[in-house]
């Protein structure tokens, strides 16, 4: 048996984690107490023990034994491995795979490098210019130090050389992202040359790759920024940059900002204001938000006063509202470009603006209509175009209204007319109080979510073909449940079961070795431990009867919307004595 199975088969979660912070039992097997990883003042911080999982409701952090000694104890797998084979007698001999030596190799090649950057921009003959653009950009000697900004020389091979001198190979080093192949001859040459590095970190501190800024007044033809290529360590649809001062600031502040450069995230620091994040420039992927959804829920997006960062923000802003989040946006002054040039004016004014963000529609109906004529056909029917989407996925109803009869104002048209050209697909889902007399929706999640969650769950728990297959459609509603979804049918069709382990377990493992495992595993977890919780005590009928119910009250909620939607077509279509389109509506009705 593989030592990482033995050690989590033997060691016991509730023992182990007890020895941190208290724990009391919550029925269905598993216990309770207060989040070691945030600041709670009641318990959401569950453990499974026949799960070998533990899951904090209240921050979304979670894992298995491993990751708990490693957040708990600062160690990396390698070593927790080593720390609780030793506490269960399971001999591990030294880690090392493949890949996980080859992510080694080139994280300590990036550690070198950045010392190497920093070196050259503190002390190098050739660095005066960009000594001197630093001291332009008023980038403080201290937030230099902690963001590890450097300087890569105007030379071809320097950081090259470094890392051949230190027993890293040409190949380690082109692989890594840091060194080119010479297009004729032999050897490498440096891929980031005379620019000033902005080490890329994830959420841990890690350096895992670079962005390099171009020297004004440089003879370089490349662009303004220069980024690492995706390598075994870096994938850009995952780094949120800044995030790892941010994690913390955020959880105490309750919201996460995205500015879109890096250096604004810098700046902003110099404002105290911490929990800040940049886009680098492209739309946030879902994993992105996923990621920062750990921290807060609440997300402030400063867009660059031009048009091409509100283009890159708009898909990231309704991605965030898919997962749930309340959306807001802090309004640059006219005339600021963007959160760097607003710090170095006046740094209280980006604090300010931060601590008095708008609801992201209402930024969304200023930026529409700035410079239109509100008189003009083809300048509202444009603000129609860019607004209606928007409010169409706005999930609560009030606020819909809200918005629709602001908009409606606005552009002085019926309110009726505006509604009916809010497409069903994007219809909002049912926020009704659920009237089960077991299933309690939690406040923070909508009940579609909470809905599909439990059912992942109950899959999980109980083997059930035609359940899964019923359950399909709902579990369509994102990327990350259907990749879940397929996993977990893969697990139900695969011959090879070993007998003893759960489905769960095999489950578990199969997400945790899928690329996406840092958005998935949570999701998992997450369903896995709502579903024992609200289940706890019944049947398996019963669960099934549960579920069906929610499932109806779904499905009663998306049908109503859609005959509501109809129906007022049909209004609209007898006032104006369109004949065809009533007989057309009568019917689908
Ligand atoms: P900006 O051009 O708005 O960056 O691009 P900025 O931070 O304000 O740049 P400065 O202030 O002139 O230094 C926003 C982000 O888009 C990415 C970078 O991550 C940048 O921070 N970008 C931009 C690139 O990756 N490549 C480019 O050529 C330009
Ligand atoms: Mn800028």
């Amino acid at each position: 048996m593989d030592p990482k199975d033995e050690i989590k088969e033997k060691i016991d979660l509730q023992e182990l984690i007890s020895e941190y912070l208290p724990l009391k039992p919550s029925g269905s097997g598993s216990f309770k107490g207060l989040c070691p990883f945030h600041t709670e003042k009641t318990p959401s911080f569950n453990v499974s023990p026949d799960k070998q999982i533990w899951h904090c409701f209240g921050c979304s952090e979670g894992g298995d034994c491993f990751s708990f000694i490693q957040k708990m104890e600062g160690m990396t797998f390698p070593e927790a491995l080593m720390h609780l084979g030793k506490r269960v007698g399971v001999e591990v001999t030294r880690f090392s795979s493949k890949e996980g030596n080859e992510k080694q190799r080139a994280l300590e090649m990036h550690e070198h490098a950045e010392t190497f950057y920093r070196k050259v921009l503190t002390d190098g003959n050739g660095s005066s210019a960009a000594r001197a653009y630093v001291l332009k950009r008023a980038i403080p000697e201290e937030l230099a130090v902690k963001f590890g900004i450097g300087f890569a020389p105007d030379e071809w091979n320097a950081l090259a050389a470094v890392l051949l001198k230190r027993g890293f190979s040409e190949t380690e080093i082109v692989q890594a992202g840091l060194g080119l192949k010479k297009k004729s001859g032999s050897g490498i040459i440096d891929r980031f040359r005379n620019r000033l590095m902005i080490p890329l970190r994830d959420r841990h501190g890690k350096t895992v790759g670079f962005t390099g800024r171009i020297l004004p007044g440089s003879s370089d033809t490349g662009p303004k920024y220069m980024n690492s290529p995706e390598t075994v360590i870096y994938r850009k649809s995952r780094l949120v940059f800044g995030l790892e001062f941010a994690k913390t600031a955020c959880r105490e502040r309750g919201t996460i900002i995205v500015t879109e450069g890096n250096l604004d995230v810098v700046a902003s620091h110099k404002a105290g204001v911490e929990n800040s994040v940049a886009s680098s420039g492209t739309a946030l992927t879902e994993e992105q938000l996923a990621l920062m959804k750990r921290y807060t829920d609440t997300i402030i997006f400063a867009f660059d006063s031009d048009a091409a960062g509100f283009k890159a923000g708009k898909k990231g802003m309704s991605l965030a509202r898919g997962l749930g989040m309340d959306v807001r946006a802090a309004i640059l002054p006219e005339g600021i470009k963007d959160p760097d040039e607003l710090v170095q004016q006046d740094p209280e004014a980006w604090k300010f603006l931060v601590e008095h963000s708008v609801p992201i529609m209402q930024f969304l109906i200023e930026h529409v209509t700035r410079e239109k004529d509100l008189t003009n056909i083809d300048d509202k029917r444009a603000i129609a175009k860019e607004l209606l989407p928007a409010i169409g996925e706005i999930q609560d109803v009030v606020e819909r209204e809200h918005w629709l009869s602001r908009t409606a104002d606005l552009l002085r048209v019926n309110i009726d007319i505006l509604r009916k050209s809010l497409t069903p697909s994007t219809a909002p889902i049912n926020h009704s109080p659920l009237k089960t007399p077991i299933v309690q929706i939690k406040e923070k999640m909508s009940m579609k979510e909470q809905v599909i969650q439990l059912m992942f769950g109950s899959l999980v728990q109980q083997e059930n073909r035609s359940f899964l297959e019923r359950t399909k459609p709902y579990l369509a509603s994102s990327e990350l449940w259907i990749t879940l979804y397929n996993l977990l049918e893969a697990e139900y069709d695969s011959v090879s079961h070993s007998a003893q382990k759960s489905i769960f377990s095999r489950l578990r493992e199969k997400v945790q070795a899928h690329p996406r495992h840092e958005a998935l595993l949570p999701l998992l977890d997450k369903a896995s431990l709502l579903a024992d919780e609200t289940f706890q005590d019944m049947s398996q009928t019963q669960v099934l009867n549960q579920l069906e119910t929610l499932m109806t009250t779904l499905d009663r909620g998306a049908d109503q919307r859609a005959r509501a939607d109809i129906a007022r077509q049909l209004r609209q279509a007898e006032a104006a004595g369109d004949q065809e389109e009533v007989a057309r509506l009568l019917e689908q009705l």
